[in-house]
């Protein structure tokens, strides 16, 4: 089934090319930048400033043709596409948590982005911890049985089941 979407902004970031991008938006600590947000959707906005991070979904205009098996960044052997969080895929929709600073009429400024700039945002949803976050969950090829630590966030937290 083919769908239709339209984006309802731009997002702006120091980011030109892959090379150099944070893998993750935890990685991207003190990064900023914008999102312009166009005209039809500004009204949107109200009420969003209360929140402290919000998650971006966009379109990964600059991603190659996806692969369903793919060496990921933090591994050295392949994992199935749907198990990793690469960019190339059938619908390259991007997902980031970021730090939303502050609102300026249809400007939106954020820190903490792994987003190249340009980058079509296809919309935008409050960060809510009730919602968003588990104390603990499996983390598939991202744990590591041999040392038992977590790497999946990067900071070697022990494992705590
Ligand atoms: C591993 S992906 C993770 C993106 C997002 N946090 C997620 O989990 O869906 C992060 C990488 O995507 C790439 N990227 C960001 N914006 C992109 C875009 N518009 N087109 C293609 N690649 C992009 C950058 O190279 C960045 O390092």
């Amino acid at each position: 089934m083919a769908l239709q979407m339209q984006s309802i902004g731009v997002i702006h970031s120091p980011y030109t090319q892959a090379t150099g991008t944070p893998i993750q938006f935890v990685y991207a600590e003190g990064t900023e930048g914008t999102v312009e947000i166009c005209a039809p959707f500004v009204e949107g906005l109200a009420d969003l400033e209360g929140f402290d991070r919000i998650w971006l979904l966009y379109w990964c205009h600059r991603s190659g043709s996806p692969r369903m098996r793919v060496i990921p960044y933090r591994d050295t052997r392949e994992h199935g596409l749907f198990a990793t969080r690469a960019p190339a895929r059938p619908n390259p929709i991007g997902l980031s948590c970021v730090e939303l600073v502050r609102i300026e009429r249809h400007v939106l400024h954020i820190r903490n982005l792994d987003i190249l700039d340009g980058t079509p945002l296809l919309d935008i949803k409050p960060y809510v911890p009730a919602f968003d976050s588990f104390r603990t969950v499996r983390t598939g090829w991202l744990t590591k049985e041999r040392t038992g630590r977590m790497i999946a966030d990067g900071r070697f937290h022990r494992r705590t089941e």
